[in-house]
């Protein structure tokens, strides 16, 4: 028996890598899945994939784009008049834009879809993630935090773009993120966590880039990634231990201690307003 067993999750990006295998292992573990995915079409083969392997699989698709306000809005009114508790929330779905990219409410895309549509949906959830406490919250960030500090007036419309900085700024946003969740809802029974997966061969990156950058990543993956099953064992780790140690950073299953912008307790809860502004 663990954690996850009979309990609800909500997972994000889940017809792909990380996300698709976090589901299905959840799905064996007993736990009652919901996908989240952005193309109601590549959701239902990804829910059929896991169905065939696993008959037995208690597994629900919904959609929406993490890029648009009205989209997570309509997804948690959905889920919210569908269900009465939820117990475990991943936040796996993630993008990297090469380019410079807006969303509909202008901003800067990698911030709206790596961090912001993860608070909006957190947010929208949170009445059922109480009614489930204990429950947890796990953000799927990147070592790739480590690389630059967080600028919050650049965030989230840049002067000059670069792709690279716009994605390690969205991933220590994850840390961050989940450490002032920790703090502001312990009491209501809900735990918040990050993790790297480690290195991963999957569709992520700018697939179609002829950038070198982008062709050694992608030859480097090649060579050199873990399996998506591999990538997922952290994730369902996080979601399936007794043993969670709220507000911190885990890779490989064991804590490891972020950069020191991801433990700015500050810039949190500065990131936190931005935030609720923002959504
Ligand atoms: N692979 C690695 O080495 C690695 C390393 C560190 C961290 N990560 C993190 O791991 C997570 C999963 O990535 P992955 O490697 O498994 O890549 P992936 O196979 O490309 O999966 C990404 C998932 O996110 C979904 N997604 C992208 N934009 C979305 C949007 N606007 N709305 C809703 N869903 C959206 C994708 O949906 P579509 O199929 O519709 O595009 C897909 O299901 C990401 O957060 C990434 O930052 C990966």
């Amino acid at each position: 028996m663990s954690f996850a067993t009979g309990k609800r999750v909500v997972i994000t990006g889940a017809n792909s890598g990380i996300g698709f295998e976090t589901a299905r292992i959840l799905a064996a573990y007993g736990a009652e899945v919901i996908m989240v995915c952005r193309s109601r079409e590549r959701g239902e083969n990804a829910r059929q994939e896991i169905i065939r392997r696993d008959p037995d699989a208690d597994i629900a698709l919904y959609t929406a784009d993490l890029a648009s306000r009205d989209s997570i809005a309509s997804l948690c009114r959905e889920l919210n008049r569908r269900y009465s508790s939820l117990h475990i929330l991943i936040h796996n779905a993630g993008a990297f834009f090469g380019t410079p990219q807006q969303t509909e409410d202008k901003l800067e895309r990698s911030f709206a879809v790596n961090h912001l549509g993860p608070y909006r949906l957190t947010m929208g959830l949170i009445e059922l993630l109480q009614s489930g406490a204990p429950a947890r919250v796990i953000m799927v960030s990147s070592e790739a935090h480590r690389f630059f500090p967080l600028d919050l007036v650049d965030v989230r419309r840049p002067r000059r773009y670069r792709g690279f900085k716009a994605y390690c700024n969205s991933k220590l946003a994850n840390i961050l993120f989940a450490r002032e969740l920790a703090r502001r809802y312990s009491d209501a029974g809900i735990s918040a966590v990050s993790l790297h997966p480690g290195f991963v061969r999957t569709r992520f990156g700018d697939r179609s880039s002829r950038r070198p950058s982008a062709v050694l990543f992608r030859v480097a993956a090649r060579l050199f990634a873990a399996s998506p099953e591999k990538g997922a064992a952290t994730p369902v780790f996080l979601a399936d231990t007794e043993d969670l140690t709220s507000g911190m950073y885990y890779v490989n299953r064991k804590l490891k201690k972020p950069s020191p912008a991801a433990r700015s307790d500050k810039l949190a809860a500065e990131l936190w307003q931005l935030s609720e502004s923002l959504a």
